[in-house]
């Protein structure tokens, strides 16, 4: 995770954001406090990297990169805003990491690649070139599932899809192509569908370990569906985040190995 030190709206790259509209610093960093604390709860180990002046969407820590059994490969952002980004989360890793994969094309990490266990859904058609999925998929030594995202409001993979459990997923699926839907449904034929508001509160920007569900304090049919489903949600607040475009997931990366 990244501390959100410099967070705010300066800039306009996604379609919630809004430069006029303020964001409160102390909000956003209590709102984080309480989603790292939420992880320190359950259990996990949680590295935090400064947030670099200048670098307000850094806190974005899943869109540094992928890490899957040890090897990273760092993002390439699609926008100048956030391509100063790449210098210290590329420091950061290769002082944790003996394997790191520079890419060529545009990736914008975890925030369009998701790790189910056996294969990685790759997002297209807002930031990740299309071309950044084989090169993942030769980096990483895995399988990917490209997927075409088509809504300016669900702009990144975890925006629009949330892995729960191994090959146990939920989604909007309204966020996808025709034809990513027909892979979608066929792939995972018992996947929980999100409601469009669910969603707006980017209830499926959320991260699991397999059976605790870290989710928005809003989208609360989601948590019902999850419960139902069994899994535990865990509810947090990340609210100030998505007046730049982000939520739970978007503020953590996963480190595999
Ligand atoms: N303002 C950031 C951007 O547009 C938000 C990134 C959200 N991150 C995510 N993993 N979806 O790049």
């Amino acid at each position: 995770m990244c501390r959100p030190t410099h967070f705010e709206v300066t800039y306009e790259i996604n379609a919630w954001m809004d430069s006029d509209v303020p964001v409160d610093p102390a909000l956003a960093m209590r709102q984080w406090e309480t989603l790292r604390q939420a992880y320190l709860d359950l259990g996990h180990q949680v590295e935090v990297i400064e947030n670099a002046p200048g670098l307000p969407d850094m806190v974005f820590a899943a869109n540094a990169g992928t890490v899957i059994d040890g090897t990273v490969v760092p993002a390439k952002f699609l926008n100048s805003e956030r391509a100063g980004e790449e210098a210290p989360y590329t420091a950061w890793f290769r002082e944790h990491f003996d394997s790191v994969v520079e890419p060529t094309f545009v990736n914008e990490g975890e925030g369009d690649y998701l790790w189910t266990g056996s294969r990685l859904l790759a997002g297209s058609g807002f930031r990740t070139d299309p071309r950044a999925h084989d090169e993942l998929a030769g980096a990483l030594g895995v399988t990917v599932q490209p997927l075409e995202l088509v809504s300016p409001y669900f702009y990144h993979l975890d925006t629009a899809l949330t892995i729960l459990g191994d090959d146990e997923i939920a989604y909007i699926p309204e966020a996808f192509s025709d034809e990513s839907q027909r892979v979608l449904s066929e792939l995972y034929p018992e996947a929980i569908h999100v409601s469009l508001p669910d969603a707006q509160w980017f209830g499926l920007n959320a991260t699991s370990d397999g059976r605790n569900v870290v989710v928005a304090q809003q989208a609360e049919g989601m948590q019902q569906a999850l419960a139902a489903a069994g899994y535990v949600p865990v509810p947090v607040d990340v609210s100030e985040f998505r007046k730049a475009g982000g939520g739970i997931k978007c503020c953590t990366l996963e480190l595999r190995g």
